[in-house]
């Protein structure tokens, strides 16, 4: 009995140790309240790009030549913005560079790419 009482708490130690270490979208999970059903590209995707990422990333000399503007530009750059997105708050990559989003944006964002990128 004390055995696998011993092991049960190593295990669960082991488990939430591991948890930590990685800060990508399966260990944010998708807060309770967050919805991904309804991600629109208009009422969602572009203001929270317009918000956090186009002080950098639009105008004549965007921030690493892309500019996130247009649908086209957003559609085909997702992957890698969600790449920047989802990373870990002190990782010099982090975008936006300011602090990361909430986690039920960075799961939206995802959520709307898993659908499609639809132009609504
Ligand atoms: C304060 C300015 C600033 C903001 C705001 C910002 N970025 Fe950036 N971004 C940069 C700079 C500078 C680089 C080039 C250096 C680098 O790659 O880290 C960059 C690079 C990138 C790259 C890499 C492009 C490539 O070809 O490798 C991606 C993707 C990106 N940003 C996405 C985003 C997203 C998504 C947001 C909003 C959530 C955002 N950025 C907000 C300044 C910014």
């Amino acid at each position: 009995m004390m055995r696998f009482t011993s092991w049960a708490v190593a295990l669960f130690i082991a488990v939430m140790a591991a948890g930590c270490t990685y800060d990508d979208l399966e260990s944010l999970g998708t807060p309770f309240d967050c919805n991904t059903i309804d991600v629109g590209y208009g009422a969602d995707i572009l203001p929270l790009v317009a918000d956090h990422c186009q002080g950098c990333h639009s105008g004549g000399s965007p921030a690493a030549g892309i500019g996130f503007e247009e649908y086209a530009d957003i559609a085909g750059h997702a992957e890698t913005m969600l790449d920047r997105m989802d990373r870990s708050p002190d990782d010099p990559l982090l975008m936006p560079q300011s602090g990361k989003l909430d986690s039920c944006s960075i799961v939206r964002f995802s959520a709307w790419i898993d659908a499609g990128k639809p132009n609504n």
